[in-house]
C-alpha cells in the first residue's frame, strides 16, 4: 500500500492498531477532513464536532486566516531555535502581553511543557524572592485535576490509570478537594513553604466540574494573604471556551501566572505559553529553561492569526450566549427523563451525567451512536459526556445538534 493511498475507516484504524502505541481509546471513526464546525470521515460522511480536539479548534477546523499565516510563515522561516532571534517572536509576546495584560510571555509548546515550565518558574520565585528554604517548596493542587501527562504532572495526580507503574513521582505537591476553601486555607495557614496554588478554573477532564461562584476570587485573595502564587491552567477553559476570553474572566480574577495551549492556536499547531508579570517572570535566566520549538516562527504567526479571530469573531461572546442556549435546551429534555441526570458547563464547555454507574457503558454507547446519527463527542469519565463543539458554530447550527442529541438520547431511554 502506497503511503498516500486513499484508506477505508477500517484500513486506517487496522493500522493504528498494529503500529500505533495503544495510548489511546478512540471512537471508531476516520477523519479525513475539517472545516469550520464539520469534520468529514474517508468514506465522506459528514459529521458536526462536538468536542473541537478537547478544546482546541475552538476557531474552528482549518479557519482560513490561522491556516493562511501558518503557510505563509511556513514558506518564510520555519524555526531558528532560541539561540538565534527571529523576526516574529517578539510581535507575537507583545501581542499577547497585551491581549491578556501580562508583562512577559515564555512560549512552548504543549500545555503539558506549558503546566511544567508555570511550576518551575513557581519554584524558582518561592526560593529566591519570597525566601523558602531551598527544595522545601510546595505546590497546593486539587483533586481529580488533569493538567498533562509529564511525569512530574502525574504525581500529583489522582487518577490510578494515568499513574499506576510510573513511579517514583516528584515530591513537593500539597492536594486538597476542589471547590473547597475552608481545605485551602487549612492547606496554606501555618505552612511557609507553600509558593502556589495550581488550578482549573472549572475542571474540564474531570468532566467539566464548575466551582462554586466566588471560588476562584476568594481562593486568590487568600492566595494574596498568604504570599502564594495563583497558577491558573486555562489550557482548556482559555481562549474565549468559557463565554469570555479566559474562564478567570468571570470572576475578575487576574492570575500570577497564566497558562495557555490548545486553541492559542487555533488547533493548527502546537503552540503553548506561560504568561505573568515581570516581578515573578523575572526569576528566569538564560539557560534555566527552553525548548527548541518553543517560539518558533510559525507559532508566533500562528497564535497572533488564532487570537485575532477569537478578537474580530467575537467567539468569547458566541459561546456565551450559544451555550446558555444549548443548557436551556436540554434541559428541557431532561426534565422529560430519567436517562440523564444533569447538564453542566459555562459557555460551550458543558458536559451531561448520565443516570447511570461511571463503570456503565451507556456514555460510550451513546457516543456511537450520535456518531452514526452525525455528532462527534466523547465520554470523559464513565457515564458523563463532554459537549465543546467549535465556537465558530452559529445559533441554526447549535440547535440543530440539540435535536441529533435529543433524538439520540431518546433512543436509549428505557
Ligand atoms: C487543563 C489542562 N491542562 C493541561 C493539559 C495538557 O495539554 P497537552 O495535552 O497539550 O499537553 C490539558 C489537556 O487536556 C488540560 O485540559
Amino acid at each position: 500500500m502506497a503511503v498516500l493511498d486513499q484508506l477505508t475507516s477500517q484500513q486506517a484504524i487496522d493500522l493504528e492498531n498494529k503500529y500505533g502505541a495503544h495510548n489511546y481509546h478512540p471512537l471508531p471513526v476516520v477523519l479525513s477532513r475539517g472545516e469550520g464546525v464539520y469534520v468529514w470521515d474517508v468514506e465522506g460522511k459528514k459529521y458536526y464536532d462536538f468536542l473541537s480536539a478537547y478544546s482546541a479548534v475552538n476557531q474552528g477546523h482549518c479557519h482560513p486566516k490561522i491556516v493562511g499565516a501558518m503557510v505563509h510563515q511556513a514558506q518564510t522561516l520555519t524555526l531558528t531555535s532560541r539561540a538565534f532571534y527571529n523576526d516574529m517572536l517578539g510581535k507575537y509576546e507583545k501581542f499577547a502581553c497585551e491581549f491578556f495584560g501580562f508583562d512577559k510571555l515564555l512560549p512552548m509548546n504543549t500545555g503539558a511543557e506549558a503546566v511544567e515550565t508555570a511550576l518551575k518558574i513557581c519554584r524558582k520565585w518561592a526560593y529566591e524572592v519570597k525566601g523558602i528554604e531551598n527544595k522545601e517548596a510546595e505546590i497546593i493542587v486539587c483533586k481529580n485535576n488533569f493538567h498533562g501527562r509529564t511525569t512530574t504532572i502525574i504525581s500529583f495526580s489522582n487518577d490510578p490509570v494515568a499513574r499506576k507503574h510510573f513511579g517514583p513521582f516528584t515530591d513537593g505537591f500539597i492536594k486538597i478537594d476542589y471547590d473547597n476553601l475552608n481545605e485551602l486555607e487549612s492547606a496554606l495557614k501555618n505552612n511557609p513553604n507553600v509558593a502556589g496554588f495550581l488550578v482549573e478554573p472549572i475542571q474540564g477532564e474531570a468532566g467539566v466540574y464548575v466551582p462554586s461562584e466566588g471560588y476562584l476570587t476568594k481562593a486568590k485573595a487568600l492566595c494574596e494573604k498568604y504570599n502564594v502564587l495563583f497558577i491558573a491552567d486555562e489550557v482548556q477553559t482559555g481562549i474565549a471556551r468559557t463565554g469570555k476570553i479566559l474562564a478567570v474572566d468571570h470572576e475578575n480574577v487576574k492570575p500570577d501566572i497564566l497558562i495557555l495551549g490548545k486553541a492559542l492556536s487555533g488547533g493548527a499547531y502546537p503552540v503553548s505559553a506561560v504568561l505573568a508579570n515581570d516581578d515573578i517572570m523575572n526569576v528566569i535566566k538564560p539557560g534555566n529553561h527552553g525548548s527548541t520549538f518553543g517560539g518558533n516562527p510559525v507559532a508566533a504567526a500562528v497564535a497572533i492569526a488564532a487570537l485575532e479571530v477569537v478578537r474580530d469573531e467575537n467567539l468569547a461572546e458566541n459561546a456565551d450566549n450559544l451555550g446558555k442556549l444549548f443548557r436551556s435546551e436540554l434541559n428541557k429534555y431532561i426534565e422529560t427523563t430519567n436517562l440523564v441526570s444533569l447538564v453542566r458547563g459555562k459557555g460551550l464547555l458543558n458536559a451531561i451525567v448520565i443516570n447511570d454507574d461511571e463503570e456503565s457503558e451507556t456514555a460510550w454507547n451513546i457516543c456511537l451512536a450520535l456518531r452514526d446519527n452525525g455528532l462527534l463527542a466523547k465520554p470523559t469519565h464513565g457515564n458523563i459526556i463532554r459537549f465543546a463543539p467549535p465556537l465558530v458554530m452559529n445559533e441554526e447550527q447549535l440547535l440543530d445538534c440539540v435535536s441529533i442529541i435529543v433524538k439520540t438520547l431518546k433512543q436509549f431511554e428505557a
